[in-house]
Protein backbone atom coordinates (compact mmCIF):
# COMPACT_ATOMS: atom_id res chain seq x y z
CA UNK A 1 0.00 0.00 0.00
CA UNK A 2 2.78 2.45 0.86
CA UNK A 3 4.62 1.68 -2.67
CA UNK A 4 1.61 2.47 -4.42
CA UNK A 5 1.05 5.36 -2.51
CA UNK A 6 4.36 6.15 -3.98
CA UNK A 7 3.96 5.32 -7.17
CA UNK A 8 0.80 7.63 -7.41
CA UNK A 9 2.10 10.71 -5.72
CA UNK A 10 5.44 10.25 -8.41
CA UNK A 11 2.98 10.83 -11.35
CA UNK A 12 0.39 12.66 -10.12
CA UNK A 13 1.25 15.81 -12.05
CA UNK A 14 1.62 13.87 -15.17
CA UNK A 15 -0.56 15.29 -17.58
CA UNK A 16 -0.74 12.12 -19.98
CA UNK A 17 -1.21 9.50 -16.88
CA UNK A 18 -4.08 12.13 -15.88
CA UNK A 19 -5.60 11.88 -18.74
CA UNK A 20 -4.93 7.99 -19.08
CA UNK A 21 -6.92 7.51 -15.85
CA UNK A 22 -10.00 9.87 -16.32
CA UNK A 23 -10.61 7.94 -19.25
CA UNK A 24 -10.31 4.75 -17.54
CA UNK A 25 -12.75 6.13 -15.06
CA UNK A 26 -15.49 7.13 -17.16
CA UNK A 27 -15.03 3.83 -18.90
CA UNK A 28 -15.60 1.85 -15.87
CA UNK A 29 -18.71 4.16 -14.26
CA UNK A 30 -20.20 3.47 -17.84
CA UNK A 31 -19.97 0.25 -17.41
CA UNK A 32 -21.22 -0.05 -14.08
CA UNK A 33 -23.83 2.23 -14.99
CA UNK A 34 -25.15 -0.36 -17.84
CA UNK A 35 -24.83 -3.39 -15.90
CA UNK A 36 -26.92 -1.68 -13.42
CA UNK A 37 -30.33 -0.96 -15.90
CA UNK A 38 -29.70 -4.78 -16.41
CA UNK A 39 -30.05 -5.83 -13.48
CA UNK A 40 -32.71 -3.29 -12.23
CA UNK A 41 -34.55 -4.18 -15.25
CA UNK A 42 -34.07 -7.71 -14.01
CA UNK A 43 -35.35 -7.04 -10.42
CA UNK A 44 -38.63 -5.07 -11.60
CA UNK A 45 -39.40 -8.61 -13.99
CA UNK A 46 -38.69 -10.93 -10.92
CA UNK A 47 -40.95 -9.10 -8.82
CA UNK A 48 -43.88 -7.74 -10.48
CA UNK A 49 -44.77 -9.28 -13.82
CA UNK A 50 -42.88 -12.66 -12.85
CA UNK A 51 -43.41 -12.81 -8.98
CA UNK A 52 -46.55 -11.54 -8.14
CA UNK A 53 -48.30 -13.26 -11.22
CA UNK A 54 -46.54 -16.85 -9.67
CA UNK A 55 -48.32 -15.36 -6.21
CA UNK A 56 -51.87 -14.80 -7.86
CA UNK A 57 -51.56 -17.76 -10.49
CA UNK A 58 -50.91 -20.17 -7.23
CA UNK A 59 -53.76 -18.41 -5.00
CA UNK A 60 -55.87 -19.68 -7.94
CA UNK A 61 -55.00 -22.96 -8.62
CA UNK A 62 -55.28 -23.37 -4.49
CA UNK A 63 -58.79 -21.35 -4.33
CA UNK A 64 -60.05 -24.47 -6.92
CA UNK A 65 -57.76 -27.07 -5.43
CA UNK A 66 -56.75 -27.96 -8.66
CA UNK A 67 -53.34 -27.46 -10.66
CA UNK A 68 -53.54 -26.50 -14.23
CA UNK A 69 -57.35 -24.64 -13.49
CA UNK A 70 -56.17 -21.77 -14.62
CA UNK A 71 -55.39 -19.95 -17.56
CA UNK A 72 -52.37 -21.70 -19.64
CA UNK A 73 -51.30 -17.65 -20.89
CA UNK A 74 -51.02 -16.85 -17.44
CA UNK A 75 -48.98 -19.37 -16.06
CA UNK A 76 -46.73 -18.91 -19.53
CA UNK A 77 -46.09 -15.53 -18.85
CA UNK A 78 -44.96 -15.79 -15.61
CA UNK A 79 -42.64 -18.27 -16.26
CA UNK A 80 -41.50 -16.07 -19.42
CA UNK A 81 -40.79 -13.06 -17.14
CA UNK A 82 -38.58 -15.15 -14.49
CA UNK A 83 -36.61 -16.96 -16.97
CA UNK A 84 -35.93 -14.18 -19.33
CA UNK A 85 -37.00 -10.73 -17.79
CA UNK A 86 -35.49 -12.05 -14.75
CA UNK A 87 -32.17 -14.39 -15.33
CA UNK A 88 -32.16 -13.57 -18.78
CA UNK A 89 -31.36 -9.76 -18.14
CA UNK A 90 -28.71 -10.45 -15.11
CA UNK A 91 -27.01 -12.76 -17.30
CA UNK A 92 -27.22 -10.38 -20.67
CA UNK A 93 -25.75 -7.55 -17.96
CA UNK A 94 -22.84 -9.46 -16.36
CA UNK A 95 -21.99 -10.88 -19.66
CA UNK A 96 -21.13 -7.39 -20.82
CA UNK A 97 -19.71 -6.34 -17.84
CA UNK A 98 -17.42 -9.39 -18.40
CA UNK A 99 -15.98 -8.74 -21.88
CA UNK A 100 -12.39 -6.96 -21.34
CA UNK A 101 -12.97 -5.56 -24.92
CA UNK A 102 -15.80 -3.61 -24.15
CA UNK A 103 -13.87 -2.16 -21.50
CA UNK A 104 -10.96 -1.05 -24.02
CA UNK A 105 -12.89 -0.21 -27.01
CA UNK A 106 -15.45 0.90 -25.00
CA UNK A 107 -17.90 3.77 -26.99
CA UNK A 108 -19.54 2.03 -29.82
CA UNK A 109 -20.49 -1.20 -27.98
CA UNK A 110 -21.99 0.56 -25.18
CA UNK A 111 -24.27 1.83 -27.39
CA UNK A 112 -24.44 -1.20 -28.68
CA UNK A 113 -25.05 -2.75 -25.19
CA UNK A 114 -27.83 -0.42 -24.73
CA UNK A 115 -29.52 -0.93 -27.79
CA UNK A 116 -29.70 -4.20 -26.00
CA UNK A 117 -31.33 -3.24 -23.35
CA UNK A 118 -33.39 -1.52 -24.72
CA UNK A 119 -35.17 -3.87 -27.44
CA UNK A 120 -34.85 -6.57 -24.58
CA UNK A 121 -36.85 -4.91 -22.27
CA UNK A 122 -39.09 -3.61 -24.80
CA UNK A 123 -39.79 -7.29 -25.94
CA UNK A 124 -39.97 -8.82 -22.65
CA UNK A 125 -42.72 -5.80 -21.90
CA UNK A 126 -45.06 -6.41 -24.92
CA UNK A 127 -44.85 -10.09 -24.58
CA UNK A 128 -45.77 -9.94 -20.72
CA UNK A 129 -48.66 -7.20 -21.26
CA UNK A 130 -49.99 -9.06 -24.41
CA UNK A 131 -50.24 -12.59 -22.91
CA UNK A 132 -52.03 -11.13 -19.87
CA UNK A 133 -54.51 -8.52 -21.21
CA UNK A 134 -54.72 -10.35 -24.49
CA UNK A 135 -54.21 -7.16 -26.19
CA UNK A 136 -53.14 -7.20 -29.79
CA UNK A 137 -51.98 -10.48 -28.55
CA UNK A 138 -51.78 -12.13 -32.42
CA UNK A 139 -49.10 -9.15 -32.93
CA UNK A 140 -47.33 -8.51 -30.11
CA UNK A 141 -46.69 -11.74 -28.38
CA UNK A 142 -43.99 -12.68 -31.93
CA UNK A 143 -43.17 -8.87 -32.29
CA UNK A 144 -42.06 -9.47 -28.43
CA UNK A 145 -40.07 -12.79 -29.71
CA UNK A 146 -38.72 -10.95 -32.71
CA UNK A 147 -37.44 -8.17 -30.70
CA UNK A 148 -35.79 -10.17 -27.40
CA UNK A 149 -34.04 -12.18 -30.42
CA UNK A 150 -32.37 -9.38 -31.99
CA UNK A 151 -31.62 -7.87 -28.58
CA UNK A 152 -29.63 -11.20 -27.81
CA UNK A 153 -28.08 -11.58 -30.92
CA UNK A 154 -26.50 -8.01 -30.83
CA UNK A 155 -25.42 -9.55 -27.71
CA UNK A 156 -23.93 -12.71 -29.21
CA UNK A 157 -21.98 -10.49 -32.07
CA UNK A 158 -20.05 -8.96 -29.23
CA UNK A 159 -19.31 -11.83 -27.45
CA UNK A 160 -18.27 -13.95 -30.11
CA UNK A 161 -16.09 -11.21 -31.59
CA UNK A 162 -14.27 -11.51 -27.94
CA UNK A 163 -11.17 -14.40 -27.64
CA UNK A 164 -11.78 -15.56 -24.04
CA UNK A 165 -7.89 -16.04 -22.92
CA UNK A 166 -6.96 -19.84 -23.23
CA UNK A 167 -4.66 -22.04 -21.40
CA UNK A 168 -1.58 -22.73 -23.70
CA UNK A 169 -1.12 -25.91 -22.45
CA UNK A 170 -4.89 -27.11 -22.37
CA UNK A 171 -6.92 -24.36 -24.43
CA UNK A 172 -10.01 -22.98 -23.55
CA UNK A 173 -10.83 -23.59 -19.66
CA UNK A 174 -13.58 -26.04 -19.02
CA UNK A 175 -15.85 -23.42 -17.71
CA UNK A 176 -15.66 -21.34 -20.83
CA UNK A 177 -17.12 -24.51 -22.65
CA UNK A 178 -20.05 -24.79 -20.42
CA UNK A 179 -21.22 -20.74 -20.62
CA UNK A 180 -20.70 -21.73 -24.13
CA UNK A 181 -23.15 -24.21 -24.19
CA UNK A 182 -25.45 -22.60 -22.05
CA UNK A 183 -25.25 -19.13 -24.56
CA UNK A 184 -26.21 -21.42 -27.09
CA UNK A 185 -29.33 -22.81 -24.83
CA UNK A 186 -30.06 -19.23 -24.48
CA UNK A 187 -30.17 -18.52 -28.05
CA UNK A 188 -32.31 -21.77 -28.67
CA UNK A 189 -34.77 -21.17 -26.80
CA UNK A 190 -35.30 -17.38 -28.07
CA UNK A 191 -35.53 -19.05 -31.21
CA UNK A 192 -37.80 -21.32 -30.38
CA UNK A 193 -40.10 -19.13 -28.45
CA UNK A 194 -39.95 -16.82 -31.50
CA UNK A 195 -41.24 -19.68 -33.84
CA UNK A 196 -43.79 -21.28 -31.44
CA UNK A 197 -44.74 -17.47 -31.13
CA UNK A 198 -45.71 -16.94 -34.77
CA UNK A 199 -47.40 -20.73 -35.46
CA UNK A 200 -49.83 -19.94 -31.97
CA UNK A 201 -50.89 -16.36 -33.51
CA UNK A 202 -51.68 -17.73 -37.13
CA UNK A 203 -53.39 -20.79 -35.93
CA UNK A 204 -53.77 -20.85 -32.35
CA UNK A 205 -57.22 -19.24 -30.23
CA UNK A 206 -55.39 -17.73 -27.46
CA UNK A 207 -51.40 -16.94 -27.23
CA UNK A 208 -50.24 -20.11 -24.72
CA UNK A 209 -48.15 -22.57 -26.31
CA UNK A 210 -49.60 -26.02 -26.52
CA UNK A 211 -49.00 -28.45 -23.68
CA UNK A 212 -47.22 -31.00 -25.86
CA UNK A 213 -44.58 -28.33 -27.21
CA UNK A 214 -44.52 -26.27 -23.92
CA UNK A 215 -43.14 -29.57 -22.19
CA UNK A 216 -40.21 -29.88 -24.14
CA UNK A 217 -39.74 -26.62 -24.52
CA UNK A 218 -39.15 -26.18 -20.87
CA UNK A 219 -37.01 -28.44 -20.58
CA UNK A 220 -34.61 -26.62 -22.78
CA UNK A 221 -35.46 -23.51 -20.96
CA UNK A 222 -34.49 -25.55 -18.10
CA UNK A 223 -31.63 -27.76 -18.68
CA UNK A 224 -30.42 -26.22 -22.00
CA UNK A 225 -29.89 -22.44 -20.73
CA UNK A 226 -30.48 -22.17 -16.92
CA UNK A 227 -28.76 -25.07 -15.43
CA UNK A 228 -25.24 -25.02 -17.77
CA UNK A 229 -24.99 -21.14 -16.81
CA UNK A 230 -25.16 -22.16 -13.30
CA UNK A 231 -22.53 -24.83 -13.99
CA UNK A 232 -20.19 -22.83 -15.89
CA UNK A 233 -20.52 -20.35 -13.24
CA UNK A 234 -19.80 -22.52 -10.24
CA UNK A 235 -16.77 -24.24 -12.37
CA UNK A 236 -15.45 -20.78 -12.19
CA UNK A 237 -15.93 -19.06 -9.33
CA UNK A 238 -16.44 -21.78 -6.70
CA UNK A 239 -13.63 -23.31 -5.99
CA UNK A 240 -12.20 -19.42 -4.92
CA UNK A 241 -15.71 -18.57 -2.90
CA UNK A 242 -15.91 -21.47 -1.00
CA UNK A 243 -12.60 -22.43 -0.92
CA UNK A 244 -12.70 -25.85 -2.91
CA UNK A 245 -10.73 -28.40 -3.85
CA UNK A 246 -9.57 -28.10 -7.78
CA UNK A 247 -12.13 -28.85 -10.16
CA UNK A 248 -12.38 -32.20 -11.92
CA UNK A 249 -12.36 -31.50 -15.55
CA UNK A 250 -12.88 -34.69 -17.17
CA UNK A 251 -16.25 -34.84 -15.05
CA UNK A 252 -17.64 -31.50 -16.57
CA UNK A 253 -16.94 -32.45 -20.00
CA UNK A 254 -19.49 -35.11 -19.35
CA UNK A 255 -21.47 -33.52 -17.40
CA UNK A 256 -21.87 -31.42 -20.36
CA UNK A 257 -22.13 -34.38 -22.75
CA UNK A 258 -25.00 -36.03 -20.94
CA UNK A 259 -27.02 -33.07 -19.81
CA UNK A 260 -26.74 -31.92 -23.87
CA UNK A 261 -27.83 -35.64 -24.81
CA UNK A 262 -30.98 -35.29 -22.46
CA UNK A 263 -31.74 -31.99 -23.83
CA UNK A 264 -31.97 -33.51 -27.01
CA UNK A 265 -33.95 -36.39 -26.13
CA UNK A 266 -36.53 -34.09 -24.27
CA UNK A 267 -37.14 -32.53 -27.52
CA UNK A 268 -37.79 -35.47 -29.33
CA UNK A 269 -40.34 -36.19 -26.23
CA UNK A 270 -38.59 -39.02 -24.87
CA UNK A 271 -38.69 -37.64 -21.28
CA UNK A 272 -37.55 -41.37 -19.28
CA UNK A 273 -34.69 -41.51 -20.93
CA UNK A 274 -34.65 -37.66 -20.77
CA UNK A 275 -34.79 -37.08 -16.84
CA UNK A 276 -32.69 -40.43 -16.17
CA UNK A 277 -30.06 -38.48 -18.33
CA UNK A 278 -30.57 -35.30 -16.25
CA UNK A 279 -30.38 -36.75 -13.24
CA UNK A 280 -26.58 -38.51 -14.10
CA UNK A 281 -25.62 -35.06 -15.38
CA UNK A 282 -26.60 -33.43 -11.75
CA UNK A 283 -25.05 -35.97 -10.18
CA UNK A 284 -21.84 -35.48 -12.26
CA UNK A 285 -21.72 -32.03 -12.02
CA UNK A 286 -21.54 -32.60 -7.93
CA UNK A 287 -18.30 -34.69 -8.17
CA UNK A 288 -16.81 -32.58 -10.90
CA UNK A 289 -17.22 -29.27 -9.08
CA UNK A 290 -16.78 -31.02 -5.90
CA UNK A 291 -19.41 -28.89 -4.17
CA UNK A 292 -20.18 -31.13 -1.08
CA UNK A 293 -16.47 -31.61 -0.50
CA UNK A 294 -14.55 -30.35 2.49
CA UNK A 295 -13.04 -26.90 1.90
CA UNK A 296 -8.93 -26.71 1.42
CA UNK A 297 -9.20 -22.91 1.86
CA UNK A 298 -11.42 -20.25 3.85
CA UNK A 299 -14.19 -19.60 1.82
CA UNK A 300 -14.31 -16.16 0.77
CA UNK A 301 -17.66 -14.09 2.91
CA UNK A 302 -16.21 -10.89 3.84
CA UNK A 303 -18.46 -8.17 3.00
CA UNK A 304 -21.61 -10.86 2.96
CA UNK A 305 -23.44 -12.98 5.31
CA UNK A 306 -21.47 -16.28 6.72
CA UNK A 307 -23.98 -18.82 5.17
CA UNK A 308 -23.07 -18.24 1.76
CA UNK A 309 -21.38 -21.43 1.44
CA UNK A 310 -24.53 -23.17 3.48
CA UNK A 311 -26.59 -22.18 0.70
CA UNK A 312 -24.75 -22.19 -2.19
CA UNK A 313 -24.40 -25.95 -1.38
CA UNK A 314 -28.34 -26.42 -0.27
CA UNK A 315 -28.89 -25.12 -3.97
CA UNK A 316 -27.05 -28.31 -5.33
CA UNK A 317 -29.27 -30.10 -2.70
CA UNK A 318 -32.40 -28.62 -4.92
CA UNK A 319 -30.68 -29.52 -8.27
CA UNK A 320 -30.63 -33.40 -6.86
CA UNK A 321 -34.27 -32.99 -6.08
CA UNK A 322 -35.78 -31.00 -9.31
CA UNK A 323 -34.01 -33.83 -11.35
CA UNK A 324 -35.28 -37.04 -9.02
CA UNK A 325 -38.96 -35.68 -8.91
CA UNK A 326 -38.62 -34.85 -12.55
CA UNK A 327 -37.66 -38.60 -13.12
CA UNK A 328 -40.20 -39.94 -10.54
CA UNK A 329 -42.92 -38.11 -12.41
CA UNK A 330 -42.63 -40.19 -15.38
CA UNK A 331 -44.59 -42.94 -13.61
CA UNK A 332 -46.09 -41.39 -10.66
CA UNK A 333 -47.26 -38.18 -12.35
CA UNK A 334 -51.42 -37.97 -12.68
CA UNK A 335 -52.05 -34.26 -12.78
CA UNK A 336 -48.91 -31.86 -13.07
CA UNK A 337 -48.18 -32.54 -8.67
CA UNK A 338 -44.46 -33.88 -9.95
CA UNK A 339 -43.56 -32.40 -12.99
CA UNK A 340 -44.49 -28.52 -11.16
CA UNK A 341 -42.44 -29.66 -7.99
CA UNK A 342 -39.27 -30.78 -10.22
CA UNK A 343 -39.79 -27.39 -11.96
CA UNK A 344 -39.72 -25.43 -9.19
CA UNK A 345 -37.18 -27.17 -7.24
CA UNK A 346 -35.15 -26.37 -10.28
CA UNK A 347 -36.03 -22.77 -11.10
CA UNK A 348 -36.92 -21.92 -7.40
CA UNK A 349 -34.43 -24.00 -5.61
CA UNK A 350 -31.65 -24.19 -7.41
CA UNK A 351 -31.45 -21.20 -10.13
CA UNK A 352 -33.09 -18.45 -7.70
CA UNK A 353 -30.88 -19.77 -4.66
CA UNK A 354 -27.96 -19.57 -7.01
CA UNK A 355 -28.82 -16.09 -7.89
CA UNK A 356 -29.57 -14.93 -4.29
CA UNK A 357 -26.35 -16.08 -2.96
CA UNK A 358 -23.69 -15.43 -5.80
CA UNK A 359 -25.63 -12.53 -6.87
CA UNK A 360 -24.99 -10.42 -3.70
CA UNK A 361 -21.42 -11.87 -3.75
CA UNK A 362 -20.33 -10.38 -6.92
CA UNK A 363 -22.89 -7.42 -7.74
CA UNK A 364 -22.15 -5.07 -5.60
CA UNK A 365 -18.30 -5.13 -6.42
CA UNK A 366 -19.42 -5.22 -10.39
CA UNK A 367 -21.38 -2.04 -10.16
CA UNK A 368 -18.91 0.24 -9.38
CA UNK A 369 -17.00 -1.16 -6.37
CA UNK A 370 -19.84 -1.11 -3.76
CA UNK A 371 -20.45 -2.99 -0.51
CA UNK A 372 -23.93 -5.22 0.11
CA UNK A 373 -25.23 -2.74 1.78
CA UNK A 374 -26.88 -5.57 4.35
CA UNK A 375 -24.95 -9.32 5.06
CA UNK A 376 -28.19 -9.81 7.78
CA UNK A 377 -30.67 -9.40 4.56
CA UNK A 378 -29.06 -11.19 2.74
CA UNK A 379 -29.26 -14.17 5.36
CA UNK A 380 -32.90 -13.10 5.75
CA UNK A 381 -33.76 -13.56 1.83
CA UNK A 382 -32.15 -17.20 1.50
CA UNK A 383 -33.64 -18.41 4.37
CA UNK A 384 -37.16 -17.29 3.27
CA UNK A 385 -36.54 -18.81 0.09
CA UNK A 386 -35.41 -22.38 1.29
CA UNK A 387 -38.57 -22.04 3.48
CA UNK A 388 -41.20 -21.61 0.99
CA UNK A 389 -39.52 -23.34 -1.48
CA UNK A 390 -39.63 -26.64 0.54
CA UNK A 391 -43.26 -26.00 1.30
CA UNK A 392 -43.83 -25.02 -2.23
CA UNK A 393 -42.27 -28.37 -3.64
CA UNK A 394 -43.83 -31.42 -0.83
CA UNK A 395 -47.01 -29.40 -0.80
CA UNK A 396 -47.28 -29.27 -4.71
CA UNK A 397 -46.78 -33.46 -4.85
CA UNK A 398 -49.30 -33.59 -1.82
CA UNK A 399 -51.94 -31.16 -2.99
CA UNK A 400 -52.07 -31.67 -6.52
CA UNK A 401 -52.11 -35.60 -6.63
CA UNK A 402 -54.90 -35.46 -4.32
CA UNK A 403 -52.38 -37.44 -1.52
CA UNK A 404 -53.12 -34.80 1.24
CA UNK A 405 -56.24 -32.06 0.86
CA UNK A 406 -54.46 -30.04 3.97
CA UNK A 407 -51.48 -28.97 1.45
CA UNK A 408 -53.95 -26.85 -0.37
CA UNK A 409 -53.83 -24.43 2.13
CA UNK A 410 -50.44 -24.46 2.55
CA UNK A 411 -49.27 -23.24 -0.91
CA UNK A 412 -50.33 -20.25 -0.58
CA UNK A 413 -48.66 -19.47 2.19
CA UNK A 414 -45.56 -21.21 0.61
CA UNK A 415 -46.51 -18.21 -2.51
CA UNK A 416 -45.54 -15.46 0.16
CA UNK A 417 -42.87 -16.64 1.97
CA UNK A 418 -41.13 -16.93 -1.43
CA UNK A 419 -42.31 -13.43 -2.59
CA UNK A 420 -41.38 -11.55 0.87
CA UNK A 421 -37.61 -13.34 -0.05
CA UNK A 422 -37.73 -12.46 -3.54
CA UNK A 423 -38.28 -8.79 -2.39
CA UNK A 424 -36.17 -8.81 0.60
CA UNK A 425 -33.12 -9.99 -2.10
CA UNK A 426 -34.18 -6.98 -4.76
CA UNK A 427 -34.60 -4.62 -1.12
CA UNK A 428 -31.19 -5.31 -0.63
CA UNK A 429 -29.85 -4.80 -3.93
CA UNK A 430 -31.88 -1.55 -4.57
CA UNK A 431 -30.38 0.19 -1.73
CA UNK A 432 -26.56 -1.18 -2.45
CA UNK A 433 -27.01 0.58 -5.36
CA UNK A 434 -28.69 3.39 -4.03
CA UNK A 435 -27.20 4.03 -1.22
CA UNK A 436 -23.97 2.94 -0.97
CA UNK A 437 -21.09 4.94 -1.65
CA UNK A 438 -19.05 3.92 -5.28
CA UNK A 439 -15.51 3.40 -4.43
CA UNK A 440 -14.47 2.99 -8.46
CA UNK A 441 -13.11 6.32 -8.12
CA UNK A 442 -10.42 4.74 -7.23
CA UNK A 443 -10.44 1.09 -8.44
CA UNK A 444 -8.88 2.49 -11.83
CA UNK A 445 -5.90 3.80 -10.00
CA UNK A 446 -5.38 0.62 -8.29
CA UNK A 447 -5.72 -1.15 -11.68
CA UNK A 448 -3.85 1.31 -13.43
CA UNK A 449 -0.54 1.47 -10.94
CA UNK A 450 1.81 -0.74 -12.62
CA UNK A 451 1.34 0.32 -16.31
CA UNK A 452 1.72 3.61 -14.88
CA UNK A 453 5.07 3.02 -13.56
CA UNK A 454 6.16 1.58 -16.53
CA UNK A 455 4.87 4.39 -18.30
CA UNK A 456 6.45 7.07 -16.34
CA UNK A 457 9.60 4.87 -15.90
CA UNK A 458 10.52 3.91 -19.70
CA UNK A 459 10.33 8.24 -20.30
C1 LIG B 1 -42.96 -16.66 -5.54
C2 LIG B 1 -42.38 -17.52 -6.35
C3 LIG B 1 -43.15 -18.29 -7.42
C4 LIG B 1 -44.46 -18.69 -7.47
C5 LIG B 1 -45.54 -18.49 -6.44
C6 LIG B 1 -44.65 -19.38 -8.72
C7 LIG B 1 -45.84 -19.96 -9.15
C8 LIG B 1 -46.01 -20.70 -10.31
C9 LIG B 1 -47.20 -21.41 -10.68
C10 LIG B 1 -48.48 -21.47 -9.87
C11 LIG B 1 -46.98 -22.04 -11.86
C12 LIG B 1 -47.98 -22.91 -12.64
C13 LIG B 1 -47.51 -24.35 -12.67
C14 LIG B 1 -47.68 -25.06 -11.38
O1 LIG B 1 -48.83 -25.19 -10.90
O2 LIG B 1 -46.67 -25.43 -10.78
C15 LIG B 1 -45.62 -21.70 -12.26
C16 LIG B 1 -45.00 -22.12 -13.42
C17 LIG B 1 -43.73 -21.74 -13.81
N1 LIG B 1 -42.84 -20.99 -13.08
FE1 LIG B 1 -43.15 -20.22 -11.23
N2 LIG B 1 -43.46 -19.39 -9.38
C18 LIG B 1 -42.52 -18.72 -8.63
C19 LIG B 1 -41.20 -18.50 -8.94
C20 LIG B 1 -40.61 -18.83 -10.13
C21 LIG B 1 -39.25 -18.56 -10.51
C22 LIG B 1 -38.23 -17.86 -9.60
C23 LIG B 1 -39.07 -19.02 -11.77
C24 LIG B 1 -37.84 -18.98 -12.65
C25 LIG B 1 -36.68 -18.47 -12.35
C26 LIG B 1 -40.31 -19.61 -12.21
C27 LIG B 1 -40.53 -20.19 -13.44
C28 LIG B 1 -41.69 -20.86 -13.82
C29 LIG B 1 -41.86 -21.54 -15.08
C30 LIG B 1 -40.81 -21.64 -16.19
C31 LIG B 1 -43.13 -22.09 -15.07
C32 LIG B 1 -43.78 -22.92 -16.17
C33 LIG B 1 -44.47 -22.03 -17.18
C34 LIG B 1 -45.02 -22.86 -18.30
O3 LIG B 1 -45.81 -23.79 -18.05
O4 LIG B 1 -44.66 -22.59 -19.46
N3 LIG B 1 -41.23 -19.47 -11.19
N4 LIG B 1 -45.07 -20.89 -11.28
Amino acid sequence: MAAERATMKKFKGDPEIAKALQEMRSRESAMSRLLMAFIGTGIFFMVFPGTLLGVWNLLQISGKEQGGAISASWVQAHGHAQVFGWIGSFLLGIGFYSIPKLKESAAKMIRAAWACWALWTLGVSLRWVSSVYLIEWRRLVPLGGALELTAFLIFFSIVSGHRPKDNPQSGLEPWVWVVMTATFGFLFSLVGNLVESIRVARHGTDPAFPHGFDQRYLALLGWGFLVPFVWGFSAKWMRVFLGLPALRRKYLKVTVACNLAGVGIALAGWFVAATALFLIAACLSIAAIRIFERNVQEPKTKGIHKSFPVFVRLAYVWLLIAASLGLAGNWLDTSGGFWGASRHALTVGFIATMVLAVGQRILPAFAGMRVLWSPRLMFAGLFLLTIGCSLRVSCEVLAYQGYAAWAWRVLPVSALVELTALSVFAANLVCTFVLQPSHAVNEPMMVALPQIATLGESR
